[in-house]
């Protein structure tokens, strides 16, 4: 992942910051991986209409616990799937050995992939390829239990809601689908972008005999267990700053204790609000450094022609110096309306939650501890990921306790015996 995102077009990476988690001074920033924007989904009903009538929709009447025998394990939830059939050769067609391409879904309704993921339609016209896009359980039209409400109630309904149910929904499903449409020899290969990637990479891993091959772009499978370093991500990001602008570094390496010493102040917050032209008062000061983090954040994950935004956010902070307020803080203030263009407000517009937001809540809180923070060799504050504070937090909002080994016990990580 990290600078490698960059050239993948179709995978983005966003923040989800989580207030509630917040303990004592420690920020508390999860990352989440997604090949689309939270923002792009927030309306999936209107995106839906822009796909084209080539995608049929379907759904299958998935198990809702794959890994027991007790007779609840056994009710069923529509599990949403769409197949293009386009450029299909396979199944009663001339090339009985025509491929099969999956996008395996993540954690958003399948809505915005479809419309964005141009990989298999690109390709799939010189394979005569069927395409196949998976719904992951508990988002978009995929949930069970009935309701929203109901599924994501607490973790006796949540339980359900993790990658081994998933990627096993995604067997039964291709292997249902190999049946019904004659595609018996037709080779499967799943595909996945970041936590989608992940899941096509587990998914060759357990069920070689479904799927011939996997592409996996920018899939964090080795950011679990210490394995790769935690300032890893944060350290990426700096480096992309650095080697835009030195000077533009070094101004955002200062600000953080200059926004401290602000916020300090009797009226600090109402200033640092005025400032940053927030949409509503600051509450605090992670507010807005939470906000210029995933504004860097951003900007880096999209580093690529034709805009370089890293470029355009370093412009902005470097050329505040040129004007008449060359103060630390309106130079942050440029770089970020040089970023996000000239918004009548910023750091805290009114938001509703996405459906991103609120499930990657629950897998990070179970399976999907990714432990990724910020140390001083980054431009961020140091903000060290904190695994005891992290397992409070996620068990008083669920009652449950996250497992931050279960995703290298089950799928693997580093080899041990040497
Ligand atoms: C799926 O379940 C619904 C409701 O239980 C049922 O009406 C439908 O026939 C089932 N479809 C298939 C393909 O089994
Ligand atoms: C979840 O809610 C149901 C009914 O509202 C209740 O029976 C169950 O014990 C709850 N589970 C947990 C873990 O709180
Ligand atoms: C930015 O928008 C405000 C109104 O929201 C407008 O008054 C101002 O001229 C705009 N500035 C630029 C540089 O476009
Ligand atoms: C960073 O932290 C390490 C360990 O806590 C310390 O040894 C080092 O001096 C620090 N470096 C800077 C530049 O503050
Ligand atoms: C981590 O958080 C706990 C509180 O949950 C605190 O007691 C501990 O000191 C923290 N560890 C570090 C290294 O900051």
């Amino acid at each position: 992942m990290h600078s490698s995102i960059a050239s993948f077009q179709w995978l983005l990476y966003i923040f989800t910051v989580i207030s509630s988690l917040q303990v004592s001074a420690t920020r508390f920033n999860i990352p989440r991986l997604s090949p689309t924007r939270g923002t792009i989904l927030q309306n999936p009903e209107i995106l839906s209409a822009t796909i084209s009538e080539d995608f049929q929709t379907f759904y299958y009447n998935q198990t809702l616990d794959h890994f027991n025998y007790r007779p609840e394990s056994y009710s069923t939830f529509q599990q949403r799937y769409v197949i293009n059939f386009k450029y299909w050769g396979g199944g009663a067609g001339a090339d009985a050995n025509a491929p099969i391409f999956v996008y395996l879904g993540a954690e958003g309704p399948l809505d915005g992939d479809i419309s964005i993921i141009g990989f298999l339609t690109d390709n799939a016209a010189r394979f005569n390829a069927l395409l196949v896009y998976i719904e992951h359980r508990y988002y978009g039209k995929s949930i069970p239990f009935g309701s929203r409400e109901e599924a994501l109630k607490n973790a006796s309904t949540l339980g359900y809601f993790n990658s081994a149910q998933a990627v096993t929904d995604y067997a039964e499903i291709l292997l249902y689908i190999k049946e019904k449409f004659n595609a018996r020899h037709s080779p499967v290969i799943v595909i996945g972008g970041s936590y989608g990637g992940m899941l096509a990479t587990w998914f060759r891993l357990k069920y070689p005999h479904v799927a011939l091959g996997a592409l996996a772009s920018s899939a964090p499978i080795l950011y679990f267990d210490d394995i790769t370093p935690r300032n890893g991500y944060y350290s990426i990001v700096t480096r992309d700053f650095r080697e835009a602008s030195e000077t533009c570094y070094e101004t955002i390496m200062k600000s953080w204790a200059e926004i401290e010493k602000v916020a300090s102040k009797p009226d600090g917050l109402s200033i640092l609000s005025k400032k940053f032209r927030t949409c509503k008062p600051l509450k605090d000061s992670y507010e807005l450094e939470d906000y210029l983090e995933l504004v860097y954040a951003d900007a880096a994950q999209y580093n690529q022609p034709p805009k370089y935004p890293v470029n355009m956010l370093c412009g902005g902070i470097d050329g505040a110096a040129l004007g008449t307020d060359n103060d630390i803080l309106s130079k942050i203030f440029a770089g970020v309306v040089a970023h996000e263009g000239n918004m009548s407000c910023y750091v805290n517009p009114p938001t509703i939650e996405s459906e991103t937001t609120v499930g990657w809540r629950w897998q990070t809180c179970s399976e999907m501890v990714i432990p990724i923070g910020t140390d001083n060799t980054t431009m961020f504050q140091p903000a060290p990921f904190n695994l005891s504070s992290f397992i409070d937090g996620c068990e008083s909002l669920y009652g449950v306790s996250p497992r931050p080994h279960w995703v290298t016990a089950y799928y693997g990580g580093y080899v041990s015996y040497y």
